[in-house]
């Protein structure tokens, strides 16, 4: 839609208006690229197929923040502070059991992330500072995620292991057992996939709220805000809890006339920048079936590939296909955990992209401040209570 602008400092000028700010550019990145057309997702130059086969989350993260792949004593440098930063102040675990069990986890994130921040007062107006409270939000993220699970459940905390790797810690302190190979190895390549994706809704949130020099706590604080809305990250739980409920290959092919005809958006399918299948989705999908047979849910995988079928087959030729919240959710039943705990993993791992594009923009940090087209008048006059 174009508009004419009159504004009192600009002379008139015709803008474009992206709904959504779409099309808009807010910085360079040399982070990450989403090839929406072409469906593939690349971190630092890396394809992330490759990554998540081949790399672990500590050094994808490591990739993400410092932009190239470590030496073995950089990562084990890096690692160690990762573990050495997995316990919980017990003030704080005090503030999260006090909050009310039915409260989503997400908002208990949230609650957990400020509460760091007020044990750790420190702000990200320069790299170096950022980069530790960075690095302590990465590693202290899974902690508490694995904490509001239990808790949810009236169940005990597990103090977390420093012997154990990321994915195996955080599954560790879920379940209280070491997770078994094929189970970290999933945990992992999920937290892998989802560390970073362009300027996403959550991913700009963070970085404008760093954008104005406030501290790491806050801004990873406001991307989790962003990131729990149904449309963005909350997707996945609303996508499995569909699926659940549908009984039959009939069923499913039912369930996906019936949103189509009520024009009911399909969680876990579209997306902004891919018109073609979501590359996670693809990597998710061939695990899936492994884990959903492994979990004897092989029944759920089939429900969900009757969905897909259904849904590409009226929406493929606009471009929508199952994105990174389809399979994900998945895997996720079958690994035992949680609905209410899809999107906070999500945190768990988009927390290295949200530090890593705050640090790539704060050296020459300059304050997000769009306009908006004022389309309302200017000629008023204040009218008393009693004329109106
Ligand atoms: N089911 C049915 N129709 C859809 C879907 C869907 N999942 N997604 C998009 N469409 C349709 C819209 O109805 C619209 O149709 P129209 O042109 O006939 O009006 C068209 O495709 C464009 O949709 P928009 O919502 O304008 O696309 P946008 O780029 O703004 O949104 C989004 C992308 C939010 C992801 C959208 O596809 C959606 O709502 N999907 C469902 C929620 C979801 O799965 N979100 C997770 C995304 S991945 C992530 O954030 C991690």
């Amino acid at each position: 839609m174009a508009f004419k602008y009159g504004g009192k400092v600009d002379f008139p000028i015709t803008v474009t208006l992206g709904r959504g700010l779409e099309g808009a550019i807010t910085n360079e990145s040399s982070i990450g690229y989403v090839d929406g057309q072409e469906g593939k997702l690349v971190y630092r130059g890396y394809d992330v197929a490759d990554l998540a086969e081949h790399s672990s989350f500590e050094e994808t993260a490591y990739l993400l923040i410092f932009g190239k792949l470590p030496q073995k004593d950089e990562l084990d440098e890096f690692d160690r502070q990762l573990k050495e930063n997995r316990d919980i102040d017990p003030k704080i675990i005090d503030i999260l059991k006090k909050l009310p069990t039915t409260a989503h986890p997400m908002s208990k994130l949230e609650v957990a992330v400020s509460s760091l921040g007020c044990f750790d007062p420190i702000t990200i107006n320069n790299v170096e500072i950022g980069t530790q409270a960075g690095i302590k939000l990465i590693s202290k993220l899974a902690s508490v995620t694995a904490m509001l699970a239990r808790i949810r459940k009236n169940q005990d905390i597990i103090a977390p292991r420093k012997d154990l790797r990321h994915a195996e810690n955080f599954m560790y302190m879920i379940s209280g057992e070491i997770p078994d190979e094929l189970t970290t190895k999933v945990m992992d390549m999920a937290l892998i996939l989802h560390a970073d994706h362009g300027m996403n809704a959550s991913t700009f949130t963070s970085m404008v709220v760093a954008s104005t020099l406030s501290d790491m706590y806050s801004a990873i604080c406001a991307g989790i805000c962003s990131l729990k809305g149904p449309l963005h990250g909350g997707a996945n739980e609303f996508s499995l809890e569909n699926l659940i409920k549908l009984t039959s290959e009939t069923e499913a092919r039912k369930w996906v006339q019936d949103c189509i005809k009520n024009k009911v958006k399909i969680m876990g399918f579209g997306h902004r920048i891919y018109k073609v299948y979501d590359p996670r989705a693809r990597i998710f999908k061939r695990y899936a079936k492994e884990i959903c047979e492994q979990a004897g849910k092989s029944d759920l995988y089939k429900i969900a590939e009757v969905v897909e079928d259904e849904v590409v087959k009226a929406y493929g030729s606009k471009g929508i296909f199952p994105n990174v919240d389809f399979y994900s959710g998945l895997i996720y039943n079958s690994l035992g955990i949680d609905t209410s705990l899809f999107t906070p993993i999500f945190a768990v791992s988009r927390v290295a992209g949200w530090v890593a594009r705050i640090l790539e923009y704060l050296p020459n940090s300059r304050i997000f401040r769009p306009r908006a087209v004022y389309t309302g008048p200017t000629d008023l006059k204040y009218t008393p209570m009693e004329e109106r």
